[in-house]
């Protein structure tokens, strides 16, 4: 949500800044802009819409982008005022001696604001941004320092802020500050990066400096100086990003998310490599801190997340109750907090989050840990704020993930809850489960060819995409483990093709949402044979019973039973319990066709951001 990238050094400043966004546009945005520094003033160039919009502004001043080496530059996801280009950053004061990029909402705005009306301040936007140029810029007449400036301004701040600001009267400088939003500094040999992430910047470096909280920072041509809240002079240590530049190029597909759909056998295999080492073996779980007499004292589980993260976690409490047999609630992190939730030092709570920068589960995990739980974390970033709340920090390592639909993050989320499942059953010596956690451990092993498998014959799935494509509205249907990859497989529908796609329960489908099936609103159910097999073939026939078009997705269908439907999608053997981390891989590829045959913008849908950081 948002995304600032900041350049100084020798390079044309605006080839730095359009490059950097367009590896920020991931983030959700609708509009952007950059100000570069150019004879001794600042040129602001903006515009709504996608980058290419502001490209085209840009391209008649190239004097200026020939020339200038220092800029900054901004997407901004509409918060305060609507996506315009006047609302778009950067934003300046009064004299235009000033200009800002911000990520994060500033909650007092409004009283700062009216302080700053009665001071002369002129307001041109709607942006809460607007008004912290404007303080920062009154601070500077005060001190002649725009570091000072910063330094004092964000003191009369409340709420959550990563900053990037230049003055014209100090040249060679970007001064920077963050609080609960993320910035990172790119180190260069004569020159220095500023940005929200890691994707702006790995093509021209690969060290780092992460600003903590409440830091503010001078970043110049050849130097970067860090300061803490109290002004002192501090040495952030220089990081080596893990990340290579082609993980931000699409390698041939026609989109990011078909190509991380298609990386995820290897993201099963990378996971697996590290922690365990063949279907005999105990899981290797260094990175979890609680020794297996704590384990064993544990009462309770809460995971908590969102979105995408949220259905993996639910497919979490189904496999961690079955055996390890700890109690797991599973909530969205926007309804854990603000109210008084029961948590103590012998409940467990897991965050997940792909960016782990989600405002809202950031807010539910700060809850938790005050209440004295043990705080697992399991995200694709280890260099997130979330990461840092940990107390047991479990990785994914899925690789940086462009697309705003999360795939195989969401695969990688739930190979590290069957793993942590194990871990725990292991850890509280449940001897009764050890053949059939041996039995599951052999198929997560097998789990990467089946999904490249898969994989390699999609045309049944595309030519259902097709046929399905004109439908306004649709059901998925599902029971027991796989109830999540029904909200799932609807999400990712609705998410990229703007479909009205809704996950159920199967046996919620005859308390209500019957209602509304005919010949226009096609079911999508999910079969695996289990227990619940039985159970959700009568749901289907009780659909077929209302004309309702039906698809399956299945690992098998009795010749007797095929009939029932119009289309079918067979996947591989699987049991049940590990049938959500291939049933998925069907969801995500019908949603993928769907959205790619009608033409939507499948990597940046509309409205959506990837990187939540407001509540
Ligand atoms: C946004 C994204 C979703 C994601 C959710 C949670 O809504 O568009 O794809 O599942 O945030 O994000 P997290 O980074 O915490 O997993």
């Amino acid at each position: 949500m948002c995304g600032i990238i900041g350049y100084i050094g020798d390079r044309k400043a605006s080839e730095v800044l359009i490059n950097g966004l367009s590896h920020l546009e991931y983030r959700g945005y609708d509009s952007a802009g950059i100000a570069l520094r150019y004879n001794d003033k600042f040129e602001i160039y903006k515009a709504q819409g996608k980058l290419i919009n502001l490209i085209n502004v840009i391209k008649p001043h190239q004097d200026v982008c020939l020339a200038s080496n220092i800029g900054i530059g901004h997407i901004r996801w509409a918060t305060h005022g609507l996506p315009t280009e006047i609302n778009a950053h950067p934003h300046t004061c009064n004299c235009k001696s000033l200009v800002l990029v911000h990520n994060g909402i500033i909650e007092n705005y409004q009283e700062l604001k009216e302080e700053l009306l009665k001071k002369g301040s002129k307001f041109l936007s709607q942006t809460d941004t607007e008004v912290a140029a404007h303080l920062i810029a009154y601070e500077y007449d005060k001190t002649k320092d725009l570091h000072l400036a910063m330094q004092n301004a964000v003191k009369k701040i409340k709420g959550a802020f990563a900053f990037c600001a230049m003055h014209k009267n100090e040249k060679d400088k970007i001064v920077i500050a963050k609080r609960n939003a993320p910035l990172v500094i790119g180190v260069g040999e004569g020159e220095n990066f500023v940005a929200s992430d890691i994707p702006a910047i790995i093509e021209y470096t690969k060290k780092a400096i992460y600003l903590a909280d409440n830091q503010t920072g001078i970043v110049t041509k050849d130097s970067i100086k860090i300061y803490d809240e109290e002004g002192n002079l501090i040495n952030n240590k220089i990081e080596h990003l893990p990340f290579e530049a082609i993980a931000i190029s699409k390698m041939g597909y026609k989109h990011f998310m078909l190509k991380e759909i298609h990386e995820q056998g290897d993201v099963v295999r990378n996971i697996l490599s590290s922690k365990l080492e063949g279907a005999k073996h105990q899981v290797v779980f260094d990175e979890f801190k609680l020794s297996s007499e704590k384990i064993k004292k544990i009462t309770r589980i809460q995971i908590i997340a969102c979105g995408t993260s949220l259905h993996a976690g639910m497919v979490g409490k189904y496999i961690i109750e079955e055996l390890a047999r700890i109690p797991v609630d599973v909530e969205a992190s926007s309804e854990y907090i603000y109210r008084n939730t029961i948590a103590d030092e012998n409940t467990l709570v897991i965050g997940i989050s792909q960016s782990g920068e989600t405002a809202d589960t950031i807010t539910a995990i700060k809850q938790a840990k005050e209440k004295g739980s043990h705080i697992v974390i399991i995200t694709n970033r280890a260099d997130s704020t979330m990461a840092r709340l940990a107390d047991s920090l479990l990785p994914v390592s899925a690789g940086i993930e462009v697309s705003v639909a999360a795939t195989k993050s969401y695969m990688a989320q739930l190979i590290s809850l069957y793993l942590l499942a194990f871990y725990l059953t292991e850890q509280k010596g449940i001897v009764e489960y050890d053949s059939i956690i041996q039995n599951l451990k052999q198929e997560l092993i097998e789990l990467p060819n089946k999904i490249e498998m898969l994989l390699e014959n999609t045309e049944n799935i595309k030519n259902i995409a097709k046929k399905y494509s004109s439908y306004k509205d649709f059901i998925f249907i599902a029971r027991g483990i796989n109830y999540p990859s029904a909200l799932e497989g609807a999400l990712k529908l609705k998410e990229i093709s703007y479909i009205n796609a809704t996950g159920y329960g199967a046996g919620e489908l005859k308390h209500g949402p019957i209602a509304m099936l005919d010949e226009n609103m096609p079911v999508l159910a999910i079969l695996n044979t289990g227990i619940v097999y039985d159970k959700v073939l009568s749901n289907c026939e009780e659909a077929r019973a209302r004309q309702a078009k039906l698809i399956g997705v299945t690992n098998y269908i009795a010749q007797k039973d095929k009939d029932l439907f119009d289309d079918l999608v067979l996947i591989p053997q699987i049991s049940d319990l590990m049938s959500p981390a291939l049933n998925i891989v069907v969801l995500q590829l019908l949603a993928y066709y769907i959205a790619e045959y009608l033409g939507k913008d499948v990597d940046q849908p509309r409205n959506l951001a990837k990187s939540v950081t407001v509540e």
